[in-house]
C-alpha cells in the first residue's frame, strides 16, 4: 500500500479478488474521498466484504469474475488473488489496460514457493504425487503483460507466518483456502490421504515460516 501516491488521476480504485476486503481500511485512509470497488467471485466473500464496507457510500462490492475488467480506473490494487486466476498473465494485461493515463497498478501475489521446508512447499511436494503440477510459465510473462504501463517495482516481499500446527494449516488450506476446489472435486477420502502424507512430512507443533510474495507496481 506504500506504493499508492496521492497524484492519481480521477476515477475509482478497483480491487480485484478482494475476498473479505482487508485492503479497504488502508485504501480509505490513504485515499479519502475516492470511490473504491472490490470484486470477488465468491458470494460468501462478497457478503463479508459488504459487511466491512457497510456505511461507506464510496465503497461498492461486486460479485463477479475479476479476470477481465471492463471499467477504467485510477488504480488497480490486488492482494493474493492473481495466482488463483485461470490465466494470471491475461488478467494482469486486463488490469493494466484498465488504468487511466497516470494510473497505478499494485499487485501482490504468491509466486511458486521458494521456501524449502515451508508448509506451501511441503504441501506442493505431497500434491505432486497425486495431481499434475499447474503450469507456472505465466509468471515469466507478467512483466510483458503490462504492455504500455511502465514497471516501477518488481520485488519480493517476505512475511512471517505462524500456524498452531500442521493439521490446522492443512484444514484451513483445504476447507477455506486455495485447495477447496480440489477437495470438493476429489472428495474426503482423497483429502484424508493427502493429510496423512502431509502430516508425516511436517514438523511437530507450532510451524513458523517466512514465505516470499511478489509485488509488481506499474504506472500507465
Ligand atoms: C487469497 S484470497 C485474497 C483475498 C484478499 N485480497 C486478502 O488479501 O485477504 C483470493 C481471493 O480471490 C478470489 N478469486 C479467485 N478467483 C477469482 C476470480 N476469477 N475473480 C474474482 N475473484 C476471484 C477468491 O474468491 C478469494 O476471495
Amino acid at each position: 500500500m506504500r506504493a499508492l501516491p496521492p497524484d492519481l488521476p480521477d476515477g475509482p480504485v478497483l480491487v480485484p479478488c478482494c475476498g473479505t476486503f482487508p485492503e479497504l481500511d488502508l485504501l480509505t485512509e490513504r485515499l479519502p474521498g475516492r470511490e473504491i470497488i472490490g470484486i470477488d467471485l465468491s458470494a460468501g466473500m462478497t457478503a463479508l466484504a459488504r459487511r466491512r464496507a457497510a456505511g461507506n457510500p464510496l465503497v461498492r462490492v461486486v460479485e463477479g469474475d475479476a479476470s477481465a475488467l471492463d471499467v477504467t480506473a485510477a488504480a488497480v490494487v490486488s492482494v493474493f488473488g492473481l495466482q488463483q486466476l485461470p490465466e494470471p498473465d491475461a488478467a494482469l494485461r486486463s488490469w493494466a489496460g484498465a488504468l487511466r493515463p497516470g494510473g497505478l497498478l499494485s499487485v501482490v501475489y504468491w509466486p511458486h514457493s521458494l521456501e524449502p521446508g515451508g508448509p506451501f512447499t511441503v504441501l506442493s511436494d505431497v500434491l505432486r504425487g497425486h495431481v499434475p503440477a499447474r503450469d507456472r510459465s505465466w509468471e515469466d510473462r507478467l512483466v510483458a503483460a503490462l504492455e504500455d504501463a511502465v514497471l516501477e517495482r518488481d520485488e519480493p516481499l517476505s512475511f512471517p507466518m505462524v500456524h498452531p500446527d500442521a493439521d490446522t494449516f492443512f484444514t484451513a488450506h483445504t476447507r477455506s483456502g486455495p485447495m477447496r476446489p480440489l477437495a470438493d472435486a476429489r472428495g474426503e477420502a482423497f483429502i484424508a490421504v493427502l493429510r496423512e502424507e502431509f502430516l508425516r512430512r511436517a514438523p511437530e507443533g507450532e510451524w513458523r515460516h517466512r514465505p516470499s510474495a511478489r509485488h509488481i507496481v506499474a504506472r500507465a
